[in-house]
């Protein structure tokens, strides 16, 4: 059976409190499944205590640097997040591209440094709602792709498609344009690199209203949920249905 994931971008929320009050739910609610992960991505700080504290807990990074050490002050390094024992993080999320001007060299340099040092890349690409209306969709996405990956690391990432418009709005793709546009990643991946297995998420406004439908897609591996995470409770439903 193919493995399915679920991935909470938590972005900038939550206190210390709100964050072991969280986790305390799940060591008392959570029992994980064969095939299928939990990951977590809170902000930076939380990383080191909620490893220590929930060592059976999967946790990722939102962000990492494109660096490996040096000066490059407020940077958080993958060797760094490595050591902590993060397994996953986040590159080229569209809050990032849109609001820290990320453009796909640095993502391609965030990938490298995530594979050199063990750490899962959770690769983000979509497109904007005029380029989704202008038709442009399938083609900025494939670019996105092109200009990141390689022959190398297409291997090696997985892909969260997550239509900007989607995210955080409440409305979230239809199913229709969720499976045509995993399909052309897939087929894409396949036809540059023959590249098969890569697990490919969704993202965008997954609720406990839409995600049994979205899981059952047969394109979809997963999700990538914002909102919908920051409540232990409504998280652990979102699992109990994936
Ligand atoms: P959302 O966010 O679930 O709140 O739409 C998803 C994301 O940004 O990864």
């Amino acid at each position: 059976m193919k493995k399915k994931y679920l991935i909470a971008n938590w972005k900038l929320n939550h206190t210390k409190e709100k964050v072991i009050e969280y986790f305390e739910y799940l060591s008392h609610h959570y029992s994980p499944e064969r095939n299928k992960e939990m990951v977590i991505c809170p902000a930076f700080p939380f990383l080191s205590l909620l490893l220590e504290k929930y060592p059976s807990m999967v946790l990722g990074s939102q962000d990492v640097s494109s660096y490996h050490q040096g000066a490059y002050t407020g940077e958080v390094s993958a060797e760094m997040l490595s050591s902590l024992g993060v397994k996953y993080t986040l590159v080229g999320h569209s809050e990032r591209r849109i609001y820290f001007h990320e453009k796909d060299e640095i993502l391609k340099l965030k990938i490298g440094q995530c594979l050199k040092y063990g750490i899962q890349p959770v690769f983000c690409v979509g497109e904007g709602l005029k380029e989704r209306k202008e038709g442009r969709h399938c083609t900025v996405v494939q670019q996105q792709l092109a200009n990141v990956l390689d022959k190398d690391t297409c291997h090696r990432v997985m892909i969260a498609y997550e239509p900007v418009w989607a995210i955080g709005t409440g409305e979230s793709a239809t199913p229709e344009q969720i499976e045509e546009m995993h399909a052309m990643i897939r087929q894409y991946l396949f036809k540059q690199y023959s590249a098969r297995e890569v697990a490919i998420l969704y993202g965008g406004s997954v609720s406990r209203k839409n995600a049994e439908q979205i899981f059952s897609l047969s394109q979809v591996d997963g999700a990538l949920v914002g909102s919908a995470s920051l409540i232990a409770r409504d998280f652990l439903a979102l699992y109990q249905v994936l």
